[in-house]
């Protein structure tokens, strides 16, 4: 396999999944404080409280990294630190632990790759009504400045969000995410043109305050969406979950206009458009982040349910259908299917002509045990990740412009509404102790990473 000169190989975190010291140095409250601390809201009302206690250990944490060999880190900044209200007072101490995180991350030759905002919405910006409000995204690009001019000496790559989808749908419809609330899709469509916005307001200010000539993007997660049979009503539901999945995001990025029909499916009304909006939201960025995990098999309802002789076919109502039979799920109950990842990228490449791919986050969770000494074997996550490798080679002999892959994740981190019941990592964490354990798939890693550096041409 042969992958570009000065590619990226790194593994992605967040903020909220591994830091702790949610009480520490004047760090503001967030959502995800709050959701998780409402009772019913998450596995056995785990919290982030203390997370993985990256915060005390990042320097442990960073070698850790540099004895993998990762040439590359994709972490998130957390606004409640750096603005404790969301606007306003800025808190020196937020900004220096990641001004000691980046120094650390180069002194080890990792190049660091930030996001801005992976879901830790400061709560007192949720209280004047959050991502709703379109005020929140001038607010985001204030903090971005902000971040950029402190960190912009020295990180050349940015993404402005993560994953848009999740923040809007699983926030506001679903309500597994912060801030949790249900079946709200005028929110859910609301919420997802300002976080566009807020993207294209923040991509101008890190251009303009960095004094590195930046690479500004965004992380989607990006689906295949599968027909599960071959009925006609089911090949037009593919193309409405395509539409919900992926278009959502991508339509606006790159071609500066909503999907139609995506509103209606969603059972909404179009979000308030300004003049200007979608020229901001569109203009060219430098890369495109992709987070890949599973595809979707979805079909056509069996017998839809009927409003006033108007057939009911919200997104909501897609049915998925189970994997194909002797495919290997994940803990998470997705299906392990490498060739998806070769998918998106080739689609993408194809109907939207991104100038670079970061594959942002790619992993899986298994039920990893620890021996209890240095071994956890994970034979499960080396094939997945091996698999997925060579379909971004694939990808990449096929022209798609990739050019970093990101495990997601590290380590095993606070993973959500599902709690630490769910292990991610490369590295172990054994929660009561905080210690470290490389798993298999981590030395795997390590091993494929020194073979990718054997292999390029010599660097004086
Ligand atoms: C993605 C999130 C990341 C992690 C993985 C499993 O949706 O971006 O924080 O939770 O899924």
């Amino acid at each position: 396999m042969r992958f570009p000169a000065g590619f990226l190989w790194g593994a992605s975190t967040s903020a909220y999944q591994i830091e702790g010291a949610t009480q520490e140095d004047g760090r503001g409250r967030s959502i995800w404080d709050d959701f998780a601390a409402t009772p019913g809201r998450t596995h056995e009302g785990e919290t982030g409280d203390i997370a993985i206690d990256h915060y005390h250990r990042m320097e442990q944490d960073v070698e850790l990294m540099a004895s993998l060999g990762l040439n590359a880190y994709r972490f998130s900044i957390a606004w409640p630190r750096i603005m404790p209200d969301g606007v306003g007072a800025v808190n020196p101490a937020g900004l220096a632990f990641y001004d000691r995180l980046v120094d650390q991350l180069l002194a080890h030759g990792i190049t660091p790759v930030a996001t801005l905002f992976h879901w830790d919405l400061p709560l007192a910006l949720y209280e004047h009504g959050g991502w709703n409000n379109r005020a929140t995204a001038y607010a985001f690009a204030d903090y971005a400045d902000i971040v950029a001019r402190s960190l912009g000496d020295r990180v050349q790559w940015w993404l402005t969000h993560n994953e848009p989808w999740c923040a809007a749908y699983l926030g506001h419809v679903v309500g597994v995410h912060a801030p949790g609330i249900r079946n709200d899709a005028q929110a859910a469509v609301d919420v997802g043109h300002h976080l566009l916005l807020s993207h294209g307001l923040a991509a101008q200010r890190i251009r303009a305050s960095a004094s590195l000539d930046v690479r500004v993007g965004i992380a989607l997660n990006l689906f295949p969406i599968f027909a599960g049979d071959t009925r006609s009503e089911t090949s037009r539901m593919v193309e409405r979950a395509h539409r919900f999945h992926n278009r959502w995001f991508l339509d606006p990025l790159f071609r500066g206009e909503y999907a139609p029909g995506l509103f209606e499916d969603l059972g909404a009304n179009p979000p308030p458009i300004h003049d200007g909006d979608m020229e901001t939201i569109s203009a060219p960025m430098e890369f495109l982040g992709v987070n890949y995990y599973n595809r979707w098999i979805v079909r056509a309802p069996e017998s839809p349910v009927s409003t006033n002789g108007a057939v009911e076919t919200a997104p909501t109502q897609f049915d998925f259908a189970a994997a194909t039979a002797g495919a290997t799920l994940t803990a998470m109950g997705w299906e392990v299917y490498p060739h998806g990842l070769n998918l998106v990228l080739e689609d993408t490449m194809r109907n939207y002509h991104p100038r670079a791919i970061l594959i942002t986050e790619n992993g899986a969770a298994f039920d990893d045990r620890w021996n209890g000494q240095e071994l956890v074997s994970d034979p499960q996550r080396v094939t997945y990740l091996r698999e997925h490798v060579e379909a971004v080679g694939v990808a990449v002999a096929h022209g798609a412009p990739v050019v970093g892959y990101f495990v997601w994740s590290l380590f095993d981190n606070y993973e959500w509404d599902r709690g630490f019941s769910m292990r991610f990592g490369m590295v172990y964490v054994d929660y009561a102790t905080q210690r470290r354990i490389i798993k298999d798939s981590g030395r795997w890693y390590a091993g494929f990473l020194a073979a990718q550096r054997a292999s390029e041409p010599q660097r004086r």
